[in-house]
């Protein structure tokens, strides 16, 4: 074997250890907050993502063998999907508009839990349904775990748009805060992502730190902006799943 195809094969062996390794802290992080959060007779939302299908899975284990009460609220088609998969009973927010607990995962946490969402693309659901829980619980693997937003997520923020203002949305946010905003494009369908709710994605690549709970609540100002993926102030608490087994948990800090 010559050395460039065995230097090719070392890494391919690395990224398959890479991504088996953030796969077990992913389910260790969903097991964790199911573990400790759900008990009988609760509203839950269920949050998407590949994290989310972990703490579902542990759910659906826990409901059977403990014979619990619980109802879920979906904050998209895949939850809603992974929901009646798994046997759960599904309900929404017209029948549950409170929420015992709402678990999620997270592209990525600042040190003071705030959190980039929607890299799914289902941030606006997603949102709502964490802001009817009075416990916001986020599961992630140990890669999003950062000091700064964009210490690890390169993406920027998503921001869900009404499709005939992406373009003046896309604009206004770079002449007010800087950075590009750029119409998220699908992969295997021709043209852009379309949301669950309809609607088109603009990731924003901030080129500097910002206020990020002024910014949040400016983006929402702009006419055609639905919501972004700036999670300010939601999380009650994090569970990291950490590449040596161990669950590491965050809690909102007290200012
Ligand atoms: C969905 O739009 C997102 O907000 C997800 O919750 C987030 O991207 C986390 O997804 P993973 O669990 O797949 O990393």
């Amino acid at each position: 074997m010559g050395a460039k195809s065995h230097m090719l094969q070392s890494r391919r062996l690395l990224s398959a250890m890479c991504s088996k390794m953030a796969e077990e802290a992913k389910r260790l992080a969903g097991f964790a907050a199911v573990d400790n959060h759900v008990k009988n007779n609760q509203a839950l939302g269920i949050g998407s993502g590949s994290t989310i299908v972990y703490a579902v899975n542990r759910l659906a284990e826990r409901v059977k063998q403990e014979d619990l009460h619980i109802v879920c609220v979906p904050t998209s088609f895949q939850a809603r999907q992974l929901i009646l998969q798994n046997g759960l009973v599904l309900s929404d927010l017209d029948r549950n508009p409170e929420l015992d607990v709402a678990i999620d995962g997270a592209d990525e946490v600042d040190s003071d839990l705030n959190l980039i969402k929607g890299g799914g693309g289902c941030l606006t659901q997603e949102k709502i349904v964490a802001g009817c829980a009075k416990t916001f619980i986020v599961i992630a693997d140990y890669r999003k775990d950062s000091k700064n937003f964009g210490d690890q997520w390169k993406k920027g923020v998503p921001i869900e748009v009404i499709p005939m203002a992406y373009v003046p949305v896309a604009k206004a946010l770079a002449s007010k805060f800087g950075g590009v905003a750029d119409l998220r494009m699908a992969v295997s369908k021709a043209g852009p992502v379309v949301t669950d709710n309809g609607n088109f994605l603009l990731d924003w690549k901030f080129d500097k730190l910002h206020n990020w709970s002024t910014v949040n609540t400016a983006i929402k100002m702009i006419p055609g902006v639905v919501d972004t993926g700036l999670f300010i102030g939601m999380a009650e608490k994090v569970y990291f799943g950490m590449e040596d087994g161990s669950v590491s948990a965050r809690e909102k800090p007290v200012h």
